[in-house]
């Protein structure tokens, strides 16, 4: 029987050179499919990432609560509005725990009968972070919510509350802010660091007034979205894999094109300049609300940095990455307050100082400390992505420089937020193969020519 599909990994020999647009936002995507199921009329996403599985579980929700999701070449065209009479729903995020959260504010705003539930690796995940304030706000769950599957009653209406985040994280004042459009009065959401402001963003898109100040976002409710039109940035912490590839493999020289540049999402690109990193920012403008550019990146020599916790919401997601970038860099990398990444996908510390050691890295960790000590001897390693897609990715980076031919197994997850990686990989001059962990022959594999990879 042909186990999960693995990643046959060389070093990287020569330079990686041409452009390169890597997978549209996840974020963005999610927040996009969820405002335009809202909307009374047909909006209209360009360049979402279509091919995502955690964004085909957002998608089958919103069909499910009566939205038409189409897709139009490059396009996805959303029609709402939801159709309550198409309750009680049934529905499931699969390991999508953006899709979860924010469809727990939306749910809660249209106070139908539903259940939601998600994979055995998303059951694991914290959800009384979100429901315990959507109760605050008047909804209603049958138990504790606090772990999928969770069961909405009907009925409950919602009133506006001013939420105080003790985490800063985005996925929870989103759900805030999207059950406030359902909301009477004032929904009022303060983080406690910056995190990302897709979902505040998006609601301008959407002609829906929120006040911003500081730390805090307010949306005055009832208030329905406009439909609207919008293109997709490229996901900044998608293109930080061939970025750090790049960095890493001498002589090389990549453009990523059309890369959102958010600066609630721009930590991981602070950290690699103060490491050293030759990272250029050209064309800057803006797809909508969100501010976008093309990045060169060349081959830079790197050193280790101190990665303090006021850092961490603006690059939580590319953590994996920069380890990677650290474990090749001379001297010490120290991430602190990475606690969170412990109720990610996988426990994030130990998958990357598993990962990171599979290849001779030297690391140390503590309960909310990243501890990675640049310099070391790398070899080729055999290495299990965890079902995380970015553990998945940065061992496939590490492996392009380490000596020899490494294996990286359970691969199937890239498709969650980068379907294509490895062809894009390929595209950018990486020798990586897909192959059965089995040890089989390998899949049927395209071979492409240097230079443009798709998105
Ligand atoms: C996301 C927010 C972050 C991030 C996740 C996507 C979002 O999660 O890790 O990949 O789209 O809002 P938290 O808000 O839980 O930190």
């Amino acid at each position: 029987m042909a186990g999960r599909p693995a990643f046959r990994v060389r070093r990287a020999e020569t330079p990686l050179r041409g452009r390169l647009v890597a997978a549209r936002d996840k974020s963005i995507t999610h927040r996009a499919i969820l405002l335009g199921a809202l909307a009374d009329g047909e909006s209209r996403i360009e360049a979402p990432l279509a091919a995502s599985a955690d964004v085909a579980r957002t998608v089958a929700a919103a069909e499910r609560l009566g939205a038409t999701v189409t897709l139009d070449g490059d396009a996805l065209l959303v029609r709402g509005p939801v159709r309550r009479e198409s309750a009680p729903w049934d529905l499931d995020a699969g390991a999508s725990g953006t899709t979860a959260r924010l469809l727990l504010g939306v749910l809660a705003g249209l106070g139908e009968a539903c259940r939601l539930d998600g994979d055995p690796g998303l059951r694991r995940r914290p959800m009384a972070r979100v429901t315990r304030r959507l109760v605050a706000m008047g909804a209603r769950f049958s138990g504790p919510a606090d772990a999928l599957p969770i069961e909405l009653l009907p009925g409950g209406s919602l009133a506006g509350v001013d939420h105080e985040l003790e985490v800063a994280s985005a996925q929870v004042a989103s759900a805030c802010l999207l059950a406030g459009l359902f909301a009477s009065g004032t929904t009022r959401v303060t983080v406690p660091g910056p995190c990302r402001d897709h979902t505040e963003r998006m609601f301008a898109s959407f002609s829906i007034p929120v006040r911003r100040d500081g730390r805090t976002s307010a949306v005055e409710g009832p208030v329905a979205p406009s439909p609207a039109r919008l293109r997709v940035p490229v996901d900044l912490s998608s293109a930080l894999y061939p970025a750090v590839l790049s960095l890493l493999v001498p002589d090389s020289e990549l453009l990523l094109e059309e890369v959102g540049v958010n600066p609630t999402r721009t930590g991981g690109l602070d950290v690699l300049a103060r490491m050293g990193a030759d990272v250029g920012t050209e064309a800057p403008r803006r797809f909508g609300e969100e501010p976008v550019a093309d990045l060169r990146v060349r081959a830079s020599r790197l050193v280790g940095v101190d990665v303090g916790p006021e850092l961490f919401p603006r690059l939580l997601d590319d953590v994996p990455i920069l380890a990677v970038a650290a474990a090749a860099a001379e001297g010490t990398t120290t991430f602190r307050g990475v606690g969170e990444l412990r109720v990610k996908e996988s426990d994030r510390v130990d998958s990357i100082a598993a990962m990171l050691r599979a290849f001779g890295g030297r690391v140390e960790t503590t309960d909310d400390t990243l501890v990675v000590r640049g310099g070391a001897r790398l070899s080729a390693g055999r290495v299990d992505a965890r079902d995380d897609h970015r553990i998945a990715m940065a061992a496939v980076i590490l492996a392009a420089v380490a000596p020899g031919t490494s294996r990286v197994t359970g691969v199937d997850v890239t498709a969650q937020s980068y379907p294509g990686f490895a062809a894009a990989m390929r595209g950018a001059g990486l020798d990586v193969e897909e192959v059965s962990d089995d040890g089989a022959a390998p899949a049927p594999r395209r071979r492409r020519g240097g230079g443009r990879a798709g998105p």
